[in-house]
């Protein structure tokens, strides 16, 4: 079955099967540049079996570089493939093939859209437990191949304590063997984990054969590196082998690089923003070329992943840097979706890509000259817990006001439960975001936008059931008798869950937005995420606690009718924020309309998200109508 979809891949999609292959094509060069050294020395072969490996291995390369579609870039690799196999058959220096075949990885790397460095941060620590699960029972305790299962074997488990072996290796290429696996050896694929996962177990076998001290003297070097220093790129360093670095930069570059395997974060901490901003420049590079090549679902997939995946992470920090920006930002790539989704010709989606990725430039600038600064970090944080805490806050204010309001003070409890529980699962989903799933910004949006309408739902119903009160509630009687009973326990567990739902969508959110902050602050902007943190979250109970006194200060009827008003506007705010989420994930189509987009009521100038608002007024309207003309007739 495996096998059938893989193929139905690289028959459907003809642009990745092509990123596969090239990823193979890397693999293998990457093969022959190393292990040529043990099939001939001197001009003599002196391993038959090696050797004709390397004169396979070399004409497959230039059979599928000649399949590679046709471009400047492949027909570099065409020459360079044959001059492989020309080296090969004259039993060449090993040095020259391993020459070549590193200028044919770099070739691959520039010439092909290929995933050449990890999009999170590589997680070393998870790496270890995962690698003591799966990987020791060939590749040993300590990395060095002597597994209880590697006396066997043929050829035996890599040591990757060995130097000679990691002098020669890239961590793309350890990552491109963890993924793909090495054929004709006991070494498989590893599909069921996960990209990060890979990524995070190649830099950590790709550190084994590095000493504390090697990494200690690599540190020091390296806060000294200007900027613009290759080996403050991290794809620099993750598609070059330590002997390249050792060429070219000496053994300080060779310690430097021994430091950075075994901390990539390093990459991450000083500009992960840059990189947020620059994979959703990539993706959208991706999904010009796939409506160029006539596909426009995955042309517009893409552009959705594009804005979730980049560039929304990092719409605080520009947002408190630029808010203009950020705006124009979103909106260009709102348009750009638009296009591609009505089949705009590809000149226009051109120009939409280009001014786009023009606005991206703009905002990495802004960012590396304010980033970092504790102010920045402040002021995000602060924002970002203020914008998405509110919402949640005004939903358990209202519904814990109306609970002292009417005496139910044991219906708190419901509330408090539905909110503690938004926060153990919020930070659970998080955390298995990070370790064993992949949730994609996709799936996020999905669950924020459903959360977001039902709770829209819930507000709704609940507005309307407090107004048709305000005139019941004239009777005290009402309040002892048909309260009492209404309130039952079925009703205060559907409090308890709509203060969870109100929670953990607004949780989930959160807990991304900070991650994405925290990776990108240096430790003093770090403690300002927590100031920020701090302040917030102060503010917003001080916001509560004055809702509720105020609240539970009206007359019953008047509490009723300012409540029942209030949840109103919730519900059509959420029902705003839930259509746009949703939109942002691609469900439904988005047509804009001219209107002012007014964030904090929810309204987005779209047909689609004001439609459905519209609609929730007029069935507002016709209700209060109903029930009022219901009780005038009642009354006389
Ligand atoms: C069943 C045994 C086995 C298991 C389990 C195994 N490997 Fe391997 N692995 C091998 C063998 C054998 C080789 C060497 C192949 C060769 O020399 O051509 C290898 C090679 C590799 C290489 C290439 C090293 C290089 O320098 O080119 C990497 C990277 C690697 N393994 C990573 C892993 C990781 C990570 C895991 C756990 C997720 C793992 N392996 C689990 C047997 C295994």
């Amino acid at each position: 079955m495996k096998v059938f979809i893989a193929f139905l891949l690289l028959t459907v999609c003809p642009g990745l099967a092509n990123a596969a292959n090239v990823q193979q094509l890397i693999q293998l060069t990457d093969y022959v540049g190393v292990d040529y050294a043990v099939a001939v020395l001197d001009g003599e072969i002196i391993n038959p079996g090696e050797y004709g490996e390397m004169q396979d291995f070399s004409s497959a390369i230039a059979a599928q570089v000649a399949d590679l579609p046709a471009s400047d870039a492949s027909r570099q690799l065409l020459a360079q493939a044959a001059e492989l196999v020309r080296l090969i058959e004259n039993r060449a220096q090993p040095g020259e093939v391993k020459a070549l075949a590193a200028a044919m990885r770099q070739a691959f790397i520039s010439g092909f859209d290929v995933t050449v460095t990890p999009r999170r941060v590589p997680d070393l620590q998870a790496a270890s437990a995962l690698y003591s699960q799966q990987c020791v029972s060939c590749h040993g305790m300590n990395g060095q191949g002597d597994g209880p299962q590697a006396a066997s074997m043929e050829p035996p488990p890599t040591d990757f304590t060995e130097r000679e072996r990691y002098q020669d290796r890239t961590v793309l290429g350890l990552y491109n063997t963890i993924t793909q696996g090495l054929g004709g050896t006991a070494m498989q694929a590893y599909p069921g984990l996960d990209e990060a996962q890979r990524w995070s177990l190649a830099f950590y076998v790709g550190q084994l054969a590095t000493t504390r001290e090697e990494q200690a003297v690599g540190a020091a070097q390296f806060d000294q590196l200007a900027a613009e220093h290759p080996l403050t790129q991290l794809d620099y360093v993750a598609t070059h082998t330590p002997a390249e670095v050792a060429a070219a930069h000496g053994e300080d570059g060779l310690a430097v690089m021994a430091y950075l395997r075994a901390r990539p974060e390093m990459f991450f901490s000083t500009s992960s923003g840059t990189q947020l901003l620059e994979f959703s420049r990539i993706k959208l590079g991706e999904s010009l070329a796939a409506y160029r090549a006539g596909d426009p679902d995955a042309a517009y997939e893409l552009a959705v992943e594009a804005y979730l995946e980049g560039f929304e992470l990092m719409e605080g920090n520009i947002n408190a840097v630029d808010p203009d920006l950020r705006k124009e930002v979103e909106a260009a790539m709102t348009d750009y979706r638009n296009l591609l989704r009505k089949g705009a010709p590809v000149v226009t989606a051109e120009a939409g890509v280009q001014h786009i990725e023009g606005l991206l430039k703009i905002a990495v600038t802004r960012l590396d000259t304010t980033a970092l600064s504790g102010k920045t970090a402040f002021v995000s944080a602060l924002v970002i817990l203020l914008r998405e805490g509110l919402e949640a806050l005004l939903v358990v204010a209202a519904l814990a006001a109306f609970l002292i309001k009417t005496g139910r003070h044991d219906g708190l409890v419901y509330i408090y439960a539905g909110i503690a529980a938004a926060f153990v699962l919020g930070i659970a989903t998080w955390v298995a975001a990070n370790t064993f799933i992949d949730i994609s910004g996709a799936q996020r949006e999905l669950t924020e936008g459903f959360a977001a309408l039902f709770a829209a739902v819930v507000l709704f119903s609940v507005g309307f059931w407090m107004h048709s009160k305000t005139s019941a509630v004239q009777w005290q009687a009402f309040i002892e008798t048909s309260l009492q009973r209404h309130l039952g326990t079925g009703t205060l567990w559907g409090l308890a869950g709509l203060s969870f739902i109100a929670v953990y969508r607004e949780m989930f959110e959160v807990v991304l937005f900070y991650q994405a902050l925290w990776l990108q602050s240096s430790p003093e902007g770090q403690q300002m995420i927590f100031s920020g943190l701090l302040v917030a979250a102060g503010l917003l109970v001080v916001l509560g606690w004055l809702i509720l006194r105020y609240s539970t200060r009206l007359p019953l009827r008047q509490f009723f009718a300012v409540s029942g008003i209030f949840m109103f506007v919730l519900a059509f705010i959420f029902t705003g924020k839930g259509i746009a989420a949703l939109q942002e994930a691609g469900q439904i189509p988005l047509d804009p309309i001219n209107i002012p987009s007014v964030e904090l009521l929810g309204i987005y100038p779209n047909m689609q998200s004001t439609g459905v608002q519209l609609l929730l007024v007029v069935a507002a309207v016709v209700m209060l109508y109903i029930s009022e003309s219901g009780k005038r007739k009642r009354a006389g």
